[in-house]
């Protein structure tokens, strides 16, 4: 086969899969609309037209690309992930979806690299059990938000594990809302609410927690 023929058959595959994948992601997105129940994440968040957020752990974007429009073209979110593969995907989508009001950051593992004291709200998704140096992004956080500025976080767990210790459950990709519940305390927070179970994730057999906690506000 003529080298010309083979370029245009990688072409065309190429632009197959990239179609396909695509596709893939939307739909996985809807499906995910299902049960995710992000609506009550955003309100959890108390997110607004204008606010300030950031989506931590965002990996291609669900949550960004949906927070996005929840802030409006005058509000502004942050994606913050550290892998950098992850971030390329977010901007395709972004790109894609011709969304102008989110900043990718190429976080570090110990600190999400966000500015101080502007945020009205941080959101972390299936994502805290994956901070090793997790002391280190809750100080982070409290120093991003501004007084009064919201923390959610959304992690899986499940019932029959939950005596278990945090190391076996991160392990498993889950964390119990009572580690966190104490951690987010202990880094100065305060407790606004929290829902166990939150969700379900039935195609995992197991149950989402929410957590929401407030930075105080000055006295
Ligand atoms: C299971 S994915 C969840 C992605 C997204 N929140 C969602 O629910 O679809 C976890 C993400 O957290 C990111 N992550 C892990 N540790 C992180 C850290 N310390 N700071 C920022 N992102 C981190 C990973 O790179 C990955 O993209």
């Amino acid at each position: 086969m003529s080298p010309y023929r083979t370029a245009a058959r990688a072409i065309v595959v190429i632009t197959m899969l990239l179609t396909y994948s695509c596709f893939a992601q939307e739909e996985r997105w809807e499906r995910r609309d299902q049960w995710q129940n992000f609506p009550r994440i955003f309100s959890a968040m108390d997110v607004q037209e204008g606010s300030v957020v950031a989506d931590v752990g965002c990996r291609e974007g669900y949550l960004t690309v949906r927070l996005a429009g929840a802030v409006g073209e005058r509000g502004t979110v942050y994606g913050v992930d550290i892998d950098a593969e992850a971030l390329e995907r977010l901007r395709k989508n972004l790109q894609e979806t011709e969304i102008s009001n989110v900043v990718a950051v190429h976080s570090r593992p110990d600190d999400p690299l966000l500015p101080d004291s502007v945020l009205d709200a941080i959101v972390v998704v299936n994502s805290y059990h994956e901070f090793d140096a997790y002391r280190e992004m809750l100080a982070h956080f409290l120093t991003a938000l501004k007084p009064g500025g919201r923390l959610v976080i959304v992690e899986p767990a499940k019932a029959s594990s939950r005596g278990d210790s945090r190391e076996a459950q991160v392990a498993e990709h889950r964390i119990a809302l009572h580690f966190v519940l104490q951690e987010v305390r202990e880094a100065g927070f305060e407790i606004v609410e929290a829902l166990d179970p939150f969700v379900e994730r039935a195609h995992r057999s197991d149950e989402m927690w929410l957590l929401a906690a407030r930075k105080p506000s000055e006295p």
